[in-house]
């Protein structure tokens, strides 16, 4: 059974006043025994603060990790796993289709990236989804199978790694796919997996929905078979909507 993952990615906001009062609100609503796991993927400016305010049932993670294997050096405006793991982070994102957009991640960059997270012993979510035009002409299964196989390390296992399915058009938009839809992405990105980890590992990978998730649509994208929790951006901005989505699990 496949504990479901909450997870918010607070994307750039958070001055500290607001970061401060978001993850307060955040961390007083958790409880250590909810019937999933909770992670908030601050931006890098408060990651280490929030990592050290006490966050009992709830995982700290960043939002990206240099791509570089080395831990420091002349990487300017960089920040390494190891780095974000002396923060206090236990996680991160990598491979945000925001980091892919504006920053030409590539899938091979993707995968060093999510390589160099699991070597420091980070729980890593690796990103993946579609564009709009790749839907329309009929190719996302094609797209997100190959992200898979060109995004998952070797090193992946089923407790350092957790897939995100993010279709590019879903997010921030208020578009989302169906639920048909959704669920055969899931059953393509877990055959996927299978291929290049094996079925035992894919049978126990969490793969995530994500792409305006809000507590009005939660239940129905996280009913989806294969389907394993939720990255949530703008909803997860605010404790109470973050909470309401988690609520859908129950
Ligand atoms: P959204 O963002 O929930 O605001 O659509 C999701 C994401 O980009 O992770």
């Amino acid at each position: 059974m496949r504990k479901k993952l909450i997870a918010g990615n607070w994307k750039m906001n958070g001055l500290k006043a607001d970061a401060k009062a978001l993850a307060a609100d955040i961390f007083a609503k958790a409880t250590p025994n909810m019937p999933f796991d909770m992670l908030v993927c601050p931006p890098m400016n408060v990651l280490g603060f929030v990592a050290e305010l006490p966050h009992s049932g709830v995982f700290v993670g960043a939002q990206d990790v240099a791509e570089t294997i080395k831990s420091n050096g002349a990487f300017t405006g960089d920040v390494s796993a190891a780095m974000v793991k002396d923060l206090g982070a236990t996680w991160t994102l990598v491979g945000h289709s925001e980091r892919r957009q504006y920053h030409g991640e590539t899938n091979a960059i993707v995968k060093q990236k999510a390589l160099n997270a699991i070597n420091e012993g980070l729980t890593v979510v690796i990103c993946i989804g579609e564009t709009l035009a790749e839907r329309e002409t009929g190719k996302a299964v094609e797209v997100v199978r190959a992200q898979t196989r060109e995004c998952v390390p070797n090193e992946a296992t089923a407790e350092n790694c957790v897939i995100a399915y993010e279709p590019v058009w879903a997010i921030g938009t208020g578009k989302v796919p169906t639920t048909a839809d959704v669920a055969e992405i899931h059953a393509a990105v877990r055959d996927e997996i299978a291929k290049v980890l094996g079925t035992e590992t894919a049978d126990k990978m969490r793969i995530l929905y994500g792409g305006s998730v809000k507590p009005e649509n939660a239940k129905e994208l996280l009913n989806v078979e294969n389907v394993d929790g939720a990255l949530i951006g703008g909803a997860s901005l605010k404790a109470d909507s973050f909470f309401a989505i988690a609520e859908a699990v129950k």
